[in-house]
Parts: structure tokens; C-alpha cells; sequence
């Protein structure tokens, strides 16, 4: 339909820039933002500007992915040196130097003998790409038998049909089922009556990872190729790891000969501490790890896949001139992801930012934790530069008061993310303590107004 033709058709959304109508936004409540659009035109480090000229302070880090903050110079320039440099080569049987450098850099990042890289293009790609690596990992192993998956219970491994038929939420799998046969869910392990108020990872629940036993007493551990979990689940509402729970995950999987996989979509390049890694925060070593959005600091889309060397070893055998796994995007390491790419990386090392992420944590709980009392607040939780405020959804009405808060946090200049009744906080690395306190003391006031 024509700009004029949705004009003229009755209540087609316009604005100033001309028809909203065509464009079918992901995730979102299309109707409701076109009757009152939320429009971004730029952002510099901490905040975005809107088209009728606010600074937005970003306490989500857009979404969970630049934690560099906005256009930061280094990237800036990199990607614009190599769109006239190179603009694309093929990433089938042909290279570029700098994704080879990007993935040793990325490499060595990784915790232990996860040593080798596959590229994708978001985190949802990752994902199946790291399902579809175990695999093919298993039947190069002799090991065939090996093709059920187990994910948890309010899980996001973004929306491709490997990754929701191993994720837990409703709604992505209602409308779409299951695709993949073979999956089995791990109790989640979001407690209140046992952990609310913690202040990091909650004391109760290690035990939740004994369920696998359940499961492959069930089917036969020799049926089942991967657990895949977040070590923080991010998207239904930073649901944190009990103490224990990922090393008891480990400990199984290494027992049933079960590959581990973290996705780490969110948790990668210095969200929960100083550390690159989630893995490496906590200690516990997958066999691979599945990254996005943080590695470019969301500025190119661009996903990778760790995998630990006996994966990929396990591959390199027969004929030379034989292509090894038979998966791929046309865009894997394209370019100007790779250049973005290695300017995170030098951003995040020349500025500290993952040092930062735990300089600033202590600040940040406290800051969260002040909120507790408020009207509706049932819960606050927190990691690293990761917060969460669960309130007491209006019954009958689940989302809404969230979402208020949203709107009406977005309106006093701070953007917010909800999930169902929770408030998700994951601002850029480069936050300062009084912007901490903007944040904070934004939400408090839209809480105490909130229905
Ligand atoms: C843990 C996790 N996995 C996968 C994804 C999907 O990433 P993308 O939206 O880049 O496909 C997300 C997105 O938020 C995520 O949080």
C-alpha cells in the first residue's frame, strides 16, 4: 500500500518521516506504537536522542548488546575504513585477513580449550548453528545415537526453530511447536519463596540441576547430545544461576558423556563481571559457548560459536578437499562485522570495561536494592552490571504495569526493558555511578506513580 492509499484509508499510522504502516516491527505491540511512535535518530555513548530532540539515558545497553556504549570512535572509524576497503569477500572457501585475526582474539578470550570459532550473524543463529555442531559432533564420533536436547524452563535461545523448540517460553512455542523432536526442559530456577531480595546469585536451588538424572534415566543418556542453558537467563526477567547449579550441571554432563552449552548471547564481553565470559566468571568450563550482540557491541550484527578443541579436531579427518561441516551463512565473518568486531575488542581491553563491570557492581546492587519497599516491587535481583525489578502484576492484566513503567520512564528520559512484570536493567560498561543514580531514582519515582 501506498503512503497516499494508507493515508487515505482511514487510521494508518503517519508520522512526520512519512507512513509507519509497512513496517511490520519484531517483538513489539505494533498498533500501539504506531498510534505514538517511540523514535531514536541518534545515540553517543550513554544516550539516544529521540526525533523531537530528548537525550534517552539507555540503562539496557540497546538490547544487551553495546556495552561499549554508542558510537564509540574506534568502531566508528573501523567500519567505515573497511566498507571502502573491503566491502565483502565470500566467506565459502575463501577468507579475509581479519576474521582469522578475530577469531584468534576471540579464542583467546574463551575459557580453556575453547579455542576455534564459527561465525554467524545473531544470537539465534549461534544457537542453532551450536545445536546442529553437537550434533554432527556425536555422529562423527560414532556416537549417532546422541540426537535429544535438553534446555530449562523459561529459557531464550532466540527464535529459530532449534532455539525455541530447546527454550521454555510459552508464547514462542505455543504459536510455532516444537520443530525439533527430542527436547526435554530443566525445572527453571526462579525461586522467590526461597530467594527473594538476593543480592547476586540466590543461595537455593543447586539441587534443580539433579533433574538431568531424571532425564536420562528416562531416555538413556546415551540419547541425548546437549544441555543448553543461559548461566544468567536474560530475557524472561534475569533469572540468576543458584550457587552450585552450573558446577552440578558440569558435573552431570561430563558424567553421561553430554555436551554443555552455554549461551551466553548476553552474558558474553563483560556483562556479569571481570570476566569475558559467563564460563569464566563462575568457573565452570561448556564445551561451547554461543555469543552475539556484545562482540561488535551491537553495531554490525555479527554472532560466533566457541567450540572446545575435541569438537573441532573431531571434525578434521578425511580427504583434505572435503568440506568438514556443511553448515554456513553467506554472511559469516563478513567484513565489517570482523572490523567492528576487533574494535569492541580493543574498546573493551584499552578502556577496562569488563575491570569496570566489577568496579561498578557493588554501586549498582546497592543503588537496585534501594528500591525495595516501594509499592507493587516484589523482588530485586542483580549481577554484575545486570538488574532486575519483578513487581506484582495487575490481575487479569499481566504486562501491564511493566510496561507502563516503561512507557512512562521512557517519557522522563530513561529507557527501561520489561518482560512479562520485570524490569530488566543491563546498562553499557561505560555507565557512570551518576548516571547509576538517574536510573535508579527515575524508576523510583515512575514506581511510587505506577496503578
Ligand atoms: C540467551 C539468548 N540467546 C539467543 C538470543 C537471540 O539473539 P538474536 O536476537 O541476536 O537472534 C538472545 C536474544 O536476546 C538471548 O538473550
Amino acid at each position: 500500500m501506498s503512503t497516499l492509499e494508507s493515508i487515505a484509508t482511514g487510521p494508518s499510522a503517519k508520522h512526520a518521516n512519512g507512513s509507519l504502516e509497512e513496517f511490520w516491527m519484531p517483538f513489539s505491540a505494533n498498533r500501539q506504537f504506531k498510534a505514538k511512535p517511540r523514535m531514536f535518530v541518534s545515540a553517543k555513548d550513554m544516550h539516544y536522542t529521540t526525533d523531537d530532540g530528548r537525550d534517552v539515558l539507555d540503562a539496557t545497553a540497546g538490547l544487551w548488546c553495546c556495552n561499549a556504549g554508542h558510537a564509540r570512535p574506534k568502531i566508528v572509524d573501523a567500519v567505515q575504513r573497511q566498507i571502502a576497503e573491503l566491502d565483502y569477500a565470500p566467506a565459502f572457501q575463501m577468507g579475509h585477513p581479519k576474521v582469522f585475526q578475530l577469531a584468534e582474539r576471540l579464542a583467546a578470550l574463551m575459557p580453556g580449550s575453547l579455542d576455534h570459532i564459527f561465525f554467524t550473524n545473531s544470537g539465534s543463529e549461534s544457537v542453532d548453528t551450536a545445536l546442529k555442531i553437537a550434533l554432527a559432533y556425536h555422529k562423527t564420533n560414532g556416537q549417532e545415537g546422541r540426537t535429544r536436547f535438553v534446555g530449562r524452563e523459561r529459557g531464550y535461545h532466540g527464535v529459530g526453530f532449534g532455539g525455541i523448540s530447546v527454550g521454555g517460553i510459552g508464547n514462542n512455542r505455543r504459536f510455532f511447536g516444537s520443530m525439533l523432536t527430542g527436547v526435554d526442559h530443566l525445572p527453571h530456577t526462579h525461586d522467590l519463596s526461597k530467594n527473594a531480595y538476593s543480592k547476586g546469585v540466590p543461595e537455593h536451588g543447586a539441587d534443580l540441576a539433579d533433574d538431568l538424572e531424571n532425564i536420562v534415566a528416562l531416555h538413556g543418556a546415551e540419547t541425548i547430545a546437549a544441555v543448553i542453558v543461559e548461566p544468567v537467563a536474560g530475557s524472561t526477567g534475569v533469572l540468576l544461576p543458584p550457587k552450585g547449579y552450573l558446577q552440578r550441571l558440569r558435573e552431570l554432563c561430563t558424567k553421561h558423556g553430554i555436551l554443555l552449552i552455554f549461551d551466553e548471547v548476553i552474558t558474553a564481553f563483560g556483562r556479569v563481571g571481570n570476566a569475558t565470559t559467563a564460563a569464566e566468571y563462575f568457573g565452570v568450563q561448556p564445551d561451547i559457548i554461543t555469543m552475539a550482540k556484545g562482540l561488535t557491541s551491537g553495531t554490525i550484527p555479527m554472532g560466533a560459536v566457541a567450540v572446545d578443541a575435541k569438537i573441532y579436531d573431531a571434525f578434521m579427518h578425511g580427504p583434505d578437499n572435503a568440506i568438514e561441516l556443511f553448515h554456513g551463512y553467506t554472511y559469516s565473518g563478513h567484513p565489517m562485522a570482523a572490523a567492528a568486531g576487533l574494535a569492541t575488542l580493543d574498546t573493551y581491553e584499552e578502556e577496562g570495561l569488563f575491570a569496570r563491570t566489577a568496579e561498578l557492581a557493588p554501586y549498582w546492587e546497592s543503588a537496585l536494592h534501594g528500591l525495595k519497599g516501594l509499592p507493587h516491587v516484589i523482588d530485586l535481583r542483580n549481577i554484575g552490571l545486570i538488574g532486575a525489578i519483578e513487581l506484582q502484576g495487575i490481575e487479569g492484566k499481566p504486562t501491564a504495569r511493566a510496561f507502563n513503567a516503561f512507557l512512562k520512564c521512557y517519557d522522563k528520559g530513561v529507557l527501561i526493558r520489561t518482560t512479562g512484570d520485570i524490569i530488566a536493567l543491563s546498562p553499557p560498561l561505560i555507565i557512570s555511578k551518576q548516571q547509576i543514580d538517574i536510573i535508579f531514582d527515575t524508576i523510583s519515582a515512575v514506581i511510587k506513580d505506577l496503578d
